[in-house]
């Protein structure tokens, strides 16, 4: 692979080994995929934050980060959730000596000049890179808004390779970042439109199951707001691993892609009854559950603004946590949704997500969510049972 003469020091360990750790890592990766060369890029974001998740080797290597005095090159570097609210943990029942492994870990990458902003919606944190621009991206479904929704361009990058990007300010040169393979390569016909965020998940989440590599380019789904695009990708990202596609009309690329492009593209329709079976079978059939879980992704402003409306004057009857990014919950306390949530009996929480918390010692059987991608994986995670239902319906059930 080709490095520039800087680069080539950056490796030699002229800038110190941190640094040098790092491009090896990227050089091995560039390798093994056949890079022919290195790419600044503009923005990164990292996953791998939670204790629950990277345990104590992860902090170690933060914490040799933060000692070597590495940096972050990249300014516009975002963090993913970590495993807890930091300032209402105790709200959420964890115990301290996780947070205490939890708070080392984020003064670690703070250390390092990661922007905390523990989020999976970063574009909504203001790290939101331009069409075209080259960006190292972990979390899947972040990774698949950025691509498809942004038009920015990043392969699915796991949380080190992406600090090891925001750290020398390069990425190989592959994948998604280049022109041929972001062709679209099948073509589902939606014949029906969705009407609530599950069922734009539960699209996502049929078509990453049956084609979990590709790049779909979706036609017929008329008009999508951006939280439903945000629910189509984490769906695509969680049963497969689906890192761009195309909505007609509607996502910046896909009107580069003429008829003949898409003649010779695989062609799969998918009927609305497609997608309740794929959400059904995610589900369990028994109507009890304990709590609602809502905001995988991150809830965005006007979602939170939705459940607000939804619960002024009602009190919820079953734990209610609802999960955003911080830089949102600012603007809804503002607004008064917090409040309202709050008042109503729920809990709003940043920082942290259902997936990554430690959450399987709070004793909970069933949860039910809006999220097919919370689906897919709580069982596993946080031993738990999973229900999904669209959001007023969640909410319907315990008020
Ligand atoms: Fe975000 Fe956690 Fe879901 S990182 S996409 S809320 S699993």
């Amino acid at each position: 692979m080709y490095l520039t003469r800087e680069e080539e020091k950056m490796l030699d360990g002229e800038y110190g080994e941190g640094l040098a750790k790092c491009m090896r890592l990227l050089v091995v990766l560039g390798e093994i995929f056949e890079a022919e060369k290195m790419v600044r890029v503009k923005s990164c974001h990292v996953s791998g934050v939670s204790y629950k998740n990277i345990g104590e080797p992860g902090l170690e290597l933060l914490k040799s980060f933060a000692m070597e005095n590495v940096r972050v090159k990249v300014k516009k570097t975002t963090l993913n959730p970590s495993g807890m609210d930091r300032k209402k943990w105790r709200r959420m029942g964890l115990p301290e000596n996780f947070v205490q492994k939890q708070t080392e870990i984020l003064k670690a990458f703070k250390r390092v000049g990661v922007n905390l902003t523990c989020s999976c919606t970063p574009y909504l944190a203001g790290n939101k890179p331009k069409p075209g621009d080259y960006v190292a991206w972990s979390e899947s479904s972040a990774t698949v808004y950025v691509n498809s929704v942004l038009g920015a361009r990043t392969n699915r990058e796991s949380g080190l390779s992406a600090l090891a990007s925001a750290i020398t300010g390069r990425t190989p040169y592959y994948g998604y970042l280049l022109d041929e393979n972001r062709k679209p390569n099948v073509k589902v016909k939606v014949k029906f439109k969705p009407s609530n965020v599950v069922e734009a998940g539960g699209l996502g989440y049929l078509i990453g199951k049956i084609f979990p590599e590709r790049v779909p380019f979706f036609s017929g789904l008329g008009f999508m707001d951006f939280d439903w695009l945000k629910a189509l990708g984490a769906g695509l990202a969680s049963s497969g691993a689906v890192t761009l596609y195309h909505v007609e009309n509607l996502t910046p690329e896909a009107k580069l892609f003429d008829g003949k492009c898409l003649a010779e593209a695989e062609k799969f329709e998918v009927e609305r009854e497609d997608v309740k079976k794929a959400v059904e079978d995610l589900s369990e059939a028994e109507e009890r559950f304990d709590a609602v879980f809502l905001g995988c992704p991150h809830y965005s402003l006007n979602q939170l603004k939705d459940v607000a409306y939804f619960l002024r004057g009602r009190k919820v009857k079953a734990k209610l946590w609802v999960f955003t990014s911080r830089s949102v919950y600012v603007k809804a306390k503002g607004l008064g949704y917090v409040g309202l949530i709050e008042k109503a009996g729920g809990l709003v929480l940043c920082d942290t997500c259902m997936v990554v918390s430690p959450l399987e010692n709070l004793g909970l059987e069933c949860v039910c969510t809006d999220s097919c991608k919370a689906a897919h994986y709580l069982p596993s995670t946080n031993r738990v049972k999973v229900k999904v239902k669209s959001p007023f319906e969640c909410l319907e059930a315990i008020s």
